[in-house]
């Protein structure tokens, strides 16, 4: 095996067994077995502001992030990741706001400094009521234009349609054979 990879995967839902994060151990599970380190980090239970907009960030270098809260050690885990997965429910049409949250606080890791998060590997995985798979049109719009933005190669995506109640992925095709496909892909 090459290299083992460390992979960050970041829960968007907020119920505690989500269809997305079923979707996201799927994944985790099949890049365990892989030999890769996974970890986990639920995003509905830490305190992360919104972005202020400040800009200090931009003005001192040395200051990540100005604001004091639950980000602080995410940073850390952030940086160290070779692999961001993206686990969220669809919330009106985009990530939940829990992700949201999140990646404006990735302000202070713009491209343009020294210190940012080009060349990770990204993956996202996402579920919906919605029957339509063009219901996921601006989520995978937003992932793709921020990967991009980011430096980030995009390993995948896993978009799964017709899941509403908790436990309902379990029945949606093969979206949890498709996350674990793609989990085993990592190399
Ligand atoms: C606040 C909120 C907004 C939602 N918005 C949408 C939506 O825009 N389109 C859709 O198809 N489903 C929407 N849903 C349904 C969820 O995407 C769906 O139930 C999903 O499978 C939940 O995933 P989870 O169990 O991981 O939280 C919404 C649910 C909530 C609670």
């Amino acid at each position: 095996m090459r290299q083992k990879k460390k992979v960050l995967i970041l829960l968007g839902s907020p119920r505690e067994d989500g269809n997305s994060t079923r979707l996201a151990f799927a994944f985790a599970d099949a890049a365990s077995r892989k030999g890769h380190a996974v970890q986990s980090i639920r995003l509905s239970a830490l305190h992360i502001a919104p972005c202020n907009g400040c800009r200090q960030c931009w003005k001192k270098a040395s200051e990540p992030c100005v604001l004091r809260d639950d980000m602080d050690p995410v940073y850390p885990l952030l940086r160290a990741a070779d692999v961001l997965v993206f686990a969220t429910p669809l919330h009106f049409y985009t990530w939940s706001s829990p992700l949201k949250t999140l990646t404006d606080r990735l302000f202070c890791l713009d491209p343009q400094f020294k210190r940012n998060l080009k060349g990770k590997t990204s993956v996202l995985l996402a579920t919906a009521a919605d029957q339509r798979s063009a219901a996921f049109a601006g989520l995978r719009a937003t992932y793709r234009l921020v990967a991009d933005y980011m430096g980030w190669k995009r390993l995948g995506e896993v978009l799964a349609t017709g899941v509403e109640a908790e436990g309902d992925i379990a029945r949606a095709g093969r979206a949890l054979a498709k996350a674990d496909a793609l989990g085993a892909k990592l190399s």
